[in-house]
């Protein structure tokens, strides 16, 4: 085992107390072990199990952690997570979280989650660099989720933290889970290998949840390669079966291929009706004070998989394009992967939408569309729109 460098003297010092102590009555602050190669998780975890209940965790400023296995927040309820130091991902054991269902914080039957930095500290560091580059690379598995919300788990709050290099999803929600809110958050990712796809990273991606409401982020994907190739990667939101009751408020989203989305099927292993006869069907969510720069606003760009799809009450207003395309209806995307899907797809996919609204578009948006049957590409697809007051302002 070696010791690192990473940590600085003052941090490796505090290499004893690796156990969580207490401080005060049901508050845990946790130390780092101080060395790179040692998980500190454990320790993190221990917190959970002593002071989740009702209590406080603290992780310090001043305090570096080595993240191989996963924190489970199941053993939370009512607690206040206060990260004001610095997470970083262990990417090396990343693989190894497949038999952990695959995600770092763990949040699965849970009630009461408050996962915060009080003074802005808080980094969560995914470290994905090499993990961006694994020459072991598939798509359409599904990508591993760093926060990952499931199994009704219902008052969940993150918030005033950075996430950094976040390996392929931040946040997926779903397992009808509710009441989850984000705040005041920053999402990063520079060096994005230039293979992935946009359904190969996400900041948000959800399907069956509802009541979620998402304010003051700024999201910017970057990938670079040695060749000076900075085309947008990833999509920053993407709303899959079962997602109702979502707001979004005053969010920037910046190099990403997608935007604020409908996008039906992007999540493996996927969120579908209970029967295959059942529509699968997304409702009322509205996204508020967008700006976007990259390739695909607002809209719909879903898979296709037979199963019929309802939308209704989905708005994007006050959205401001710095660059791409302000709005899609594609019900058959990815049109280049197979050569049977795409033609299949034409012909058979079935859509009814209602309430679909794109309000107050400024920036580079041109005129919005006026054919009245936009987005229908056969017979099975009835697609009712408004578009209102689109300023091309840029
Ligand atoms: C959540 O609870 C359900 C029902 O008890 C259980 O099947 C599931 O494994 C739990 N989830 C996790 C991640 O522990
Ligand atoms: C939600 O969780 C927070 C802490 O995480 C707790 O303080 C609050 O009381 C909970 N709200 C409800 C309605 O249970
Ligand atoms: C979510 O709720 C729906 C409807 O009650 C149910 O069919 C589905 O199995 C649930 N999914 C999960 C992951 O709990
Ligand atoms: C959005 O930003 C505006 C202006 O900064 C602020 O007044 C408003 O409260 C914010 N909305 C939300 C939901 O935080
Ligand atoms: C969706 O919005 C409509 C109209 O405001 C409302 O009647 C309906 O109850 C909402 N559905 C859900 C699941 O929130
Ligand atoms: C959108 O931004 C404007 C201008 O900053 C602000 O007045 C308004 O409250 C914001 N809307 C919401 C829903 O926060
Ligand atoms: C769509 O795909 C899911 C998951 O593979 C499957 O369960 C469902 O039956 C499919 N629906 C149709 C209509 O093929």
């Amino acid at each position: 085992m070696r010791s690192l460098t990473l940590l600085g003297g003052a941090v490796a010092l505090l290499a004893t107390f690796v156990v969580a102590r207490p401080a005060a009555e049901n508050t845990c602050i946790v130390a780092a072990n101080g060395f790179e190669a040692i998980d500190d998780s454990p320790a993190i975890n221990d917190a959970l199990t002593k002071c989740g209940n009702g209590g406080t965790i603290v992780l310090p400023a001043d305090q570096y952690y080595s993240i191989y296995t996963p924190i489970d927040f199941s053993n939370c309820h009512n607690c206040d997570f206060q990260i004001e130091g610095k997470l970083i991902m262990a990417t090396s054991a990343l693989l190894s979280f497949a038999k952990y269902d695959r995600s770092v914080f763990t949040i699965a039957n849970a009630t009461g989650v408050r996962i915060r930095s009080i003074t802005g500290s808080g980094v969560i560091d995914g470290n994905a660099y090499s993990w961006y580059r694994r020459t072991n690379w598939s798509p359409k598995q599904g990508g591993y989720p760093f926060v990952h919300i499931t199994d009704t788990s219902s008052n969940i709050s993150v918030s005033n933290l950075h996430f950094k290099d976040i390996q392929d999803r931040v946040f997926l929600l779903q397992g009808n889970s509710s009441d989850l809110h984000f705040s005041d958050l920053r999402i990063t990712a520079d060096g994005i290998n230039g293979i992935y796809a946009s359904f190969d990273n996400f900041a948000f991606e959800m399907g069956e949840v509802s009541d979620v409401s998402v304010s003051n982020l700024d999201i910017e994907f970057n990938q670079k390669n040695n060749m000076g190739d900075t085309r947008p990667v990833g999509t920053c939101f993407a709303f899959d079966h079962g997602t109702s009751s979502v707001s979004i408020t005053n969010v920037s989203c910046r190099r990403a291929w997608m935007g604020a989305q409908v996008v039906f099927g992007t999540i493996i292993p996927s969120v579908v009706p209970t029967s295959a006869t059942s529509a699968a069907l997304i409702q009322n969510i509205t996204v508020t004070n967008f700006t976007f720069a990259g390739s695909h606003a607002t809209g719909v760009n879903s898979w296709w998989n037979g199963s019929k799809k309802v939308i209704r009450g989905v708005t994007w207003e006050w959205v401001t394009v710095e660059e791409g395309s302000p709005a899609d209806f594609d019900p058959c995307y990815a049109t280049a992967r197979s050569t049977s899907y795409w033609p299949s797809c034409m012909k058979a996919a079935a859509y009814e939408v209602r309430d679909l609204a794109f309000r107050h578009f400024r920036g580079r948006v041109g005129s919005p569309p006026t054919d009245p049957n936009w987005g229908e590409v056969n017979g099975f697809m009835d697609v009712e729109t408004e578009f209102v007051d689109w300023v091309a302002d840029a």
